[in-house]
């Protein structure tokens, strides 16, 4: 996050960048007992825009961290879009054998404020053989047609193709109600085509056919998942970058890395920051600062392309300072528009 304040701070011209640290997370838990704050989302309500690092740490569980944290935050401000970006960067060596930039190029769009993270259910007969636990997902209308709405509109920014992402074999309520309510919508987009696509299927293809896809939406759950594979796709899990936004206006977005804490290599030195960066550019973009987005992007590329200065996780032997020093030489490399 260091690395991301400082190469925003950097291209930021004609206009000013005001941040503040709010010390919140699993540090701040082992003192109050809390993750954050009672009144943090008041706090958090006041700014135009939330940073976001990464959270969880192994003594703590993982959904008191999460639940005490992020996931109140996106549900708070109705972030009800999360985008991720799957882009293979010239320079980049990825996983996938024959795949290169012209194949991987795509954006992501998960639905973030309900489905299989609503935290709907309950456990009963605690501790006692027949101990029962319910997770119950909740999809609405209103929430399905929002999500589809965004995504068929980028989709006719982009190259115009959407694909839908279920499970509407297995679980004929939810997702079958998604899918009649992406086919309604689609209805007002002739010019965006649409796949409807299963999604096993659908982490199968990331993998052997990631040019089929331009927009791809899914639920809460999937696409979380689906955007691991995007994130390795990609290069490496310390490059993916997202955007949790309430597209309606109104409410602070969240921009983050979609990596974790990392705890194996955290201390060391050597994350890449590129993730953090690349969410700063989203951020910039969403406060109106095109310009200055397009710098940071331009910087990303340039450092990608040369190849020279890059952390472990992409085959390189750099700390994450050099990283950060050569992001901030870069920033006077031409803009890059995604
Ligand atoms: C992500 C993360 C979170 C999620 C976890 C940490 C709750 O995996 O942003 O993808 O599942 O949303
Ligand atoms: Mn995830």
């Amino acid at each position: 996050m260091p690395v991301g304040v400082r190469v925003l701070e950097t291209t930021a011209e004609g206009f000013e960048l005001d941040f503040v640290e709010l010390p919140w997370g699993s540090e701040f838990y082992r003192e109050t007992g809390r993750m954050m704050p009672a009144d943090a989302l008041e706090t958090l309500r006041t700014f135009d825009s939330i940073y976001f690092g990464a959270v969880g740490s192994p003594e703590i569980p993982d959904h008191v961290t999460l639940w005490g944290l992020l996931l109140p935050i996106r549900q708070h401000f109705d972030q009800y879009v999360n985008l991720r970006p799957v882009k293979l960067f010239p320079g980049v060596r990825g996983p996938l054998a024959g795949k290169g930039p012209e194949h991987i190029d795509m954006v992501c769009v998960r639905e973030n404020t309900e489905g299989e993270y609503s935290g709907v259910g309950g456990r009963a007969h605690q501790a006692l053989p027949h101990e029962v636990a319910l997770q119950v997902d909740v999809f609405t209308r209103s929430g399905v047609e929002r999500i589809a709405r965004y995504s068929f509109e980028l989709a006719r920014r982009r190259r115009g193709r959407l694909a839908s992402v279920t499970k509407s074999n297995a679980s004929p309520y939810s997702y079958v109600l998604w899918d009649e309510v992406v086919a309604e919508v689609a209805r007002g987009y002739p010019d965006v085509e649409v796949e409807r696509i299963l999604v096993d299927a659908a982490a199968a293809a990331f993998v052997t056919q990631p040019e089929r896809f331009d927009v791809v939406v899914a639920s809460n759950l999937f696409a979380d998942i689906l955007t691991d594979i995007g994130a390795v796709i990609q290069g490496s899990m310390g490059l993916a970058a997202s955007a949790n936004l309430n597209p309606d206006g109104g409410y602070p977005g969240m921009f983050e890395p979609v990596h974790g804490s990392a705890p194996d290599i955290a201390g060391k030195g050597v994350a890449n920051p590129i993730g953090a960066v690349w969410a700063g550019a989203l951020m910039l973009e969403d406060l109106g600062e095109q310009a200055a987005a397009d710098r940071v992007m331009g910087a990303i590329a340039a450092v990608l392309s040369a190849g020279e200065t890059l952390t472990p996780d992409l085959g390189g032997s750099s700390t994450t300072e050099r990283v950060a020093e050569a992001l901030l030489e870069a920033v006077h490399e031409p803009a890059v528009r995604l």
